[in-house]
């Protein structure tokens, strides 16, 4: 759970190194799994700028999920290799039956599905992780079988 003390033991902690920032936001994610929004106005005043600025930085990075993750998480791919061998659609099909958004968990806990850009697998377009396994030549029926593994 969220510890608004623990953040800023956190944050103390990183405040000499050069460029800062990152790692900060790297150990918060270690700590809570996500980076919770209450974490952006602390960091924003430790490091002196803008919430605006820290929320731009935070919201840029990919791995930085603002909520926390469900069970299982699949990253599907969504750069240029994968996207001209259908993963957009692949992807956009596959949200829209489990009825989330990119970045948003199925509401039993189960599955979170985010976007990455490019595993290095483009030749097996299109290629997705799921909890850290990369996979290529993704399908309809491989995203269905994780949808139903993640159940377990
Ligand atoms: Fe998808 Fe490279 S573009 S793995």
């Amino acid at each position: 759970p969220w510890d608004a003390a623990r953040a800023q033991e956190i944050i103390s902690a990183h405040l000499g190194l050069e460029g800062p920032a990152l790692p900060i936001l790297h150990a918060v994610k270690k700590e809570f799994g996500y980076v919770p929004e209450a974490a952006v106005p602390l960091i924003a005043d430790a490091l002196n700028v803008s919430r605006a600025e820290m929320h731009g930085v935070v919201t840029f990075y990919h791995e930085f999920n603002r909520e926390p993750h469900g069970r299982h998480v699949l990253k599907i791919c969504r750069a240029e290799a994968c996207q001209s061998l259908g993963a957009e659609k692949l992807a956009r099909d596959f949200l829209a039956q489990l009825k989330i958004e990119w970045g948003q968990t199925t509401p039993d806990g189960a599955l979170t599905v985010e976007p990455i850009y490019c595993l290095g697998l483009c030749a097996h377009s299109p290629s997705a992780l799921y909890d850290d396994e990369p996979m290529g030549w993704v399908d309809a029926e491989r995203l269905n079988e994780i949808a139903a593994e993640a159940q377990n």
